[in-house]
């Protein structure tokens, strides 16, 4: 009866289910033993799905268990010192959720007792949580029958229905969400949702092609039968990233280095930064910029180029060590190198300079 024939004519829906019980026995069996599964608190859930938020599993272990460490609750995140917290996100990237995660501890502390909300539609009104968090904190946390939706939910769906619609749009999205609204298993909300993910990650994968002779959804996988895994999903491409041309300046004096902070809005709000200015600078530029500054140079090097990549620019940068005469001038900070390591937020995009100032003696 069920026969690869017999399974043609299936609506969305039913196919669905079906691919549902096939999932929650693979769950089983393959569900990868991570920090956060352990005694999966709302908090602990919480805090792993925002760090999760475009970032890879591995990438966001360590971090996991540092933040849990340094901020155990809801009332210690509520009143963490921002430098602190984001010296604890440093290299994460994207640190709106950083500053997001203490206004949403904040919020709790007001209205929830310091605990997470226990409703989807509460949990939504939360700084910094949109449907697909809202939905892995109700249903993993909760038992909530709610879908927890991301691009690794959107492919899987979209090739396990043999869907050609553009999974960047809106309401190609909601549709699917409304249909694993109607399918989520009864008592296995959370089981489902990170079955789908887990699928997304190591079988039905994003990069390269998926592993369709393993998966234990090809015999309802419309995408595998028809060979359509590789044109699926379908989106259209994003526009090109800006570059932006920088020149970063490593101002050091004695054992000190010149630092500054960012504005508290935009690209990197409030985190530090080195000295540096638009385009490609030359060495007499910068003897012109320190002049303006009422400084001097001992001596000015090349510190080699370094690019990032940001989601909606690039930074191709070019950097000087600028050993200066005196001392660090304002309005920069003066900053010992071991503070630079131990106390100041700098984003990974200035890595390439902090580690040849780490190896600088
Ligand atoms: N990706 C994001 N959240 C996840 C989770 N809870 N399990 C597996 N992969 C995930
Ligand atoms: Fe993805 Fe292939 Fe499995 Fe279909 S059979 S869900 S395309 S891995």
């Amino acid at each position: 009866m069920c026969n690869l024939t017999s399974k043609e004519n299936l609506s969305p829906e039913e196919r669905l289910r079906l691919m549902s019980s096939l999932l929650l026995r693979w769950y089983q069996d393959h569900a990868r033993i991570l920090p956060w599964r352990e005694n999966p608190s709302p908090y602990r859930v919480w805090i792993s799905e925002i760090m999760l938020q475009q970032t890879r599993i591995e990438a966001v272990k360590p971090y996991f268990s540092r933040f849990l460490e340094a901020f155990p609750d809801v009332p210690s995140l509520a009143a963490a010192h921002e430098d602190r917290l984001l010296k604890l996100w440093e290299g994460l990237g994207y640190y709106n959720r950083a500053r997001n995660l203490k206004k949403a501890a904040q919020v709790m502390t007001e209205l929830y007792d310091s605990q997470l909300p226990s409703s989807y539609e509460d949990l939504l009104k939360l700084p910094g949580i949109g449907t697909y968090t809202a939905g892995a904190v109700a249903s993993i946390a909760f038992g909530i029958p709610v879908p927890a939706v991301d691009g690794n939910v959107l492919r899987v769906i979209s090739r396990v229905l043999a869907s050609r619609e553009d999974v960047g749009k809106p309401c190609v999205k909601k549709r699917i969400e409304t249909l694993l609204r109607e399918i989520m298993p009864c008592g296995e909300a959370g089981a489902f949702n990170q079955g789908l993910m887990e699928m997304g990650e190591i079988v039905c994968v994003p990069n390269g092609p998926p592993k369709c002779s393993q998966c234990p959804l090809a015999s309802v996988c419309l995408a595998w039968q028809q060979n359509l895994q590789d044109s699926i999903p379908v989106k259209t491409p994003k526009k090109p990233r800006r570059a932006e041309e920088r020149t970063i300046l490593l101002l050091l004096s004695g054992d000190r280095v010149a630092l500054e902070k960012r504005p508290d809005t935009g690209l990197l709000a409030s985190l530090y930064q080195f000295p540096n200015l638009d385009g490609h600078l030359k060495e007499r530029d910068i003897q012109d910029f320190l002049e303006s500054l009422g400084s001097d140079a001992d001596e000015i090097e090349p510190a080699g180029e370094a690019r990032h990549v940001f989601s909606h620019v690039e930074w191709h940068m070019t950097g000087y060590i600028v050993r200066l005469t005196g001392k660090i001038p304002s309005p920069y900070l003066s900053v010992e190198r071991e503070e630079l390591r131990g106390k100041y937020p700098v984003p990974n995009a200035f890595l390439t300079y902090i580690k040849l100032l780490n190896g600088q003696s």
